[in-house]
């Protein structure tokens, strides 16, 4: 290793974006893969909207200047679809019992998803609220309005995370929680800036996170002490939704601990704990463009928070961090997103019918799912390592060419186009008929 590089970066396993699996295979690759491991909707724009975004580009980008430091028009967009999203019926925090569903538990039909109505996802449907000004700042109780100065966009969602951390924890002033297993790249990322991960396990059965070991770890790790909680709503790879103690919980987190909620899948789960921010300054709820809104090539993601806390992510990032076509792509899509988000109930339908077929299969532990994708695991003889067969699994998956996540100690499937299921279940079936 170069003797200037950090020792610790040595041991760092890096994110992969396709373990074991296909880097870069493209659209254009001979071999017709099946991505079914980086939770995308398997849907690109339509055709007439990508025509209608590349004119955009050609009218609106001039490619010798830099792109809009500040996002302001991209900000409002977004506060608008926020507090649109606020707004829709029968959003809430209620969550869903979640045993594994061959288990004796539920029956994929009796997962509640709530309705995505018309109105929640309608680009014109909802009268909008004013963009007032204060917003978080604590005016407007009992609705929470969000303004574009609750809003700070991201190179992802991936790029407020590292903002966050070091905003709260960089040189020794912190350390981080999580309840593993969730999203790899908190720890993956607060490592590269050397800042420990404090980490619990969640119940094997309901993957809620282990309440009380979780406040003893952060009781006992003082030095340096946690500042920020990270969890995922609905988790990844498990795709349960927070459940009320788990929220309850967060909420009486001290205000020297920031609560970032990630909620990258909410377009699936339309459950949100965005209105209550007003209560908690100490809360930021990160969303992306990067699965619902078909967007995962334009690296977009945004946080929505208390003002200072924007202002503080503002002073962290790089100047021109998002480029002129990710931020034209993204008010784009907001624009669209009455046709772009219509596409959700296939995507739940379709994870009903993955859920059911998997479930088939005895040797298969399967999870009910609030996001679009979907959890499971394999039960093992005794002395059969369950994670070689998970690795086994998705070798062979890939070999016949369905790629899908091992990962947190089981398998994550994406919901794909209707094609795309019936292959993977046909294929799985395959598996399991041979073993
Ligand atoms: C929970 C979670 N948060 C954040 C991200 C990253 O989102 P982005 O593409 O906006 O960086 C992902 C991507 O898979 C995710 O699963």
């Amino acid at each position: 290793m170069l003797p200037f590089i950090r020792k610790d970066l040595a041991e760092l396993t890096a994110y992969t974006p396709h373990p074991g699996g296909a880097s870069g295979e493209s659209a254009h690759s001979e071999i017709v893969l099946d991505r079914l491991d980086t939770n995308e909707c398997p849907y690109d724009l339509p055709e007439e909207l990508k025509q209608k975004l590349a004119w955009t580009y050609q009218q609106l980008i001039e490619t010798n200047r830099y792109p809009d430091g500040g996002h302001a028009a991209l900000k409002e967009a977004i506060a608008q679809y926020v507090n649109e999203s606020l707004n829709a019926p029968g959003l809430g925090a209620e969550s869903i019992p979640f045993p594994p569903l061959n288990k004796g538990g539920l029956g994929s039909e009796s997962i509640p998803v709530p309705p995505l109505n018309k109105a929640g996802l309608g680009a014109e449907s909802i009268p909008v609220p004013p963009l007032t000004k204060g917003g978080l700042g604590g005016v407007p109780q009992p609705k929470t309005v969000i303004t574009a100065d609750n809003i700070s966009v991201g190179n992802g969602s991936d790029e407020l995370i590292r903002s966050l951390l070091i905003a709260t924890c960089l040189g020794g002033a912190g350390s981080i929680f999580v309840a593993n297993p969730t999203f790899s790249m908190y720890g993956i990322t607060a490592t590269t800036l050397g800042i420990p991960v404090v980490s619990v396990g969640r119940n094997p059965e309901t993957f809620e996170i282990d309440i009380n070991a979780a406040q003893r770890a952060i009781d006992q790790n003082q030095n340096p002490p946690v500042r920020i909680v990270f969890v995922v709503h609905p988790n990844s790879p498990t795709a349960n939704a927070l459940t009320i103690n788990e929220i309850e919980w967060l909420s009486s987190l001290p205000e020297n601990i920031l609560v970032v909620i990630d909620e990258a899948y909410f377009e699936f789960s339309q459950n949100t704990l965005a209105d209550r921010l007003h209560q908690h300054p100490n809360w930021i709820i990160l969303r992306t463009f990067s699965k619902a809104f078909r967007l995962a090539s334009m690296r977009v993601g945004y946080a929505i928070a208390h003002p200072e806390l924007t202002a503080t992510l503002e002073k962290i990032r790089l100047p021109y961090n998002l480029p002129s076509f990710s931020q034209t792509a993204a008010e784009f899509a907001l624009a669209q997103r009455q046709l772009l988000l219509a596409v959700i109930p296939e995507i739940i339908s379709e994870r009903a019918k993955l859920i059911a077929a998997l479930t088939q299969h005895q040797k298969l532990q399967v999870w009910p799912s609030a996001a679009n994708f979907v959890y499971l695991r394999v039960t093992t003889a005794e002395g059969e390592s369950p994670e070689h067969k998970h690795q086994q699994i998705m070798q062979q998956l890939k070999a016949q060419g369905t790629l899908i996540r091992h990962t947190g100690g089981g398998l994550r499937i994406t919901v794909g186009t209707p094609d795309e299921n019936v292959r993977t279940c046909d294929r799985i079936g395959e598996i399991f008929d041979k073993s």
